[in-house]
């Protein structure tokens, strides 16, 4: 319930526009990176049992690979040394022309000997993370969004203006406008304690419907301007997250300007997946995670300078085991979604389908899809982060 009570408010709080205006006809690229789940209290050398944290000096090793090791380990958030790795190869890849940050930059909280998490250690977090970020991208734009373990208590907000909106506004302050600040900062209509009983979008005065109702004009807005939108967030529109009403309101409006949406872009599962809209008018692309429940990964979209179609999906992966052993993490080349997929760009929703398709009903593309889909870790099934039913 957790993830589905948080779901609307991701709905209604993390919907990011790019409009990107660049000169015409050229492949470019920006950066997608998500859940980097920065955990302060990771400490090399315990067990992943305690969630790689020190708790005293006690130990529960249980076996000789529960170890938390220099760029993490399964089961726990991610030490520094993975989050400054990940984000030098990021810098490394060349020119980008913005980043999509789809959010969940603080750890689980999920440790009994490390609880409450407080608010102040969220914002830390948050606060770092945004700095690195920064510091690592000092002339891009970035697109950020809240994820649900960047607020506290974890998967709730709320109502505004808070210190938590304040705060994240505040960072985030260079690359939002003075009406994005406004929007963010105030919470207002879009931040409100949720609970089942009232927080869908089925009322026009819930907040989810509000914020719909925004993301209709803005659409509008940016139709009549003759630019184009990729939509951006943390928690995925889907029905395991969603509340019925929430998604069928994403599913009616993105359809309607599916003549302008060129992306939909989300983080969250830690998992590479493609979610085709139930209406068919649009695909969800869920990058995986620089926290390796899996292995470390980000993803680079090339788009059209003038279209801004996505033209190519690229996702880069580390082998996590590895770089423990060697002490070194090097990214690579994991695959491109139209060489994978024998795909052809632009990637519209024709091609979406195309590929949902071949994935669903082809043995070789399916197997293709679910070795991607857990970051070439060789698993198969989704494990769940001890302590935490979801991500
Ligand atoms: C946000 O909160 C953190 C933690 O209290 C603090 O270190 C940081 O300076 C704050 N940022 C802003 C912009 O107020």
């Amino acid at each position: 319930m957790t993830s589905l009570r948080w779901a609307c408010l991701a709905a209604v709080l993390l919907l990011a526009l790019v409009c990107a205006t660049a000169s015409a006809g050229q492949t470019r690229r920006f950066l997608h990176i998500t859940d980097i789940h920065w955990d302060k209290f990771y400490v090399v050398g315990t067990s992943v049992t305690d969630l790689c944290h020190s708790h005293g000096g006690r130990r529960t090793l249980v076996a000789a690979d529960d170890q938390a090791g220099t760029f993490g380990a399964r089961g726990c958030d991610s030490p520094y040394p993975l989050v400054t790795a990940a984000l030098q190869f990021a810098r490394s890849l060349g020119p980008l022309d913005f980043v999509v940050w789809t959010g969940d930059n603080a750890r689980h909280n999920r440790d009994k000997a490390f609880l409450p998490t407080s608010q102040d250690e969220i914002l830390y977090e948050n606060t770092q993370v945004t700095q690195w970020m920064q510091q690592s991208f000092p002339s891009l734009t970035l697109v950020p969004s809240i994820g649900n373990n960047d607020v506290y208590p974890h998967d709730s907000l709320g109502p505004g203006p808070n210190a938590i909106l304040s705060n994240l506004t505040a960072n985030w302050r260079q690359w939002l406008s003075p009406a994005s600040q406004q929007t963010m900062s105030q919470g207002g209509y879009f931040a409100t304690q949720f609970n089942t009983e009232t927080k869908s979008c089925s009322h026009n005065k819930y907040p989810g419907a509000q914020q719909f109702a925004w993301l209709d004009q803005t659409l509008s807005a940016i139709r009549q301007s003759g630019q184009k939108a990729y939509l951006t967030g943390h928690v995925p529109p889907h029905k395991d997250y969603y509340f019925d009403s929430c998604l069928a309101a994403y599913e009616t409006i993105t359809a309607n300007y599916a003549d302008i949406i060129v992306g939909h872009l989300f983080g969250h599962k830690h998992s590479d997946h493609l979610y085709v809209l139930k209406n068919q008018a649009g695909a969800i692309l869920v990058a995986p995670s620089v926290l390796p429940q899996y292995n470390p990964s980000l993803r680079v979209i090339e788009y059209d300078s003038s279209s801004y179609e996505i033209m190519n999906v690229i996702t880069y992966w580390a082998n996590l085991d590895a770089a423990n052993a060697q002490g070194s993490l090097t990214f690579k080349k994991e695959y491109d979604m139209v060489s994978a997929y024998g795909l052809s760009a632009p990637l519209d929703t024709a091609q979406w389908l195309d590929m949902k398709q071949k994935t669903d009903n082809d043995p070789a593309m399916a197997k293709l899809y679910g070795f991607y889909k857990y970051v070439s870790s060789g698993m198969t099934k989704a494990t769940h982060i001890p302590g935490h039913p979801n991500c």
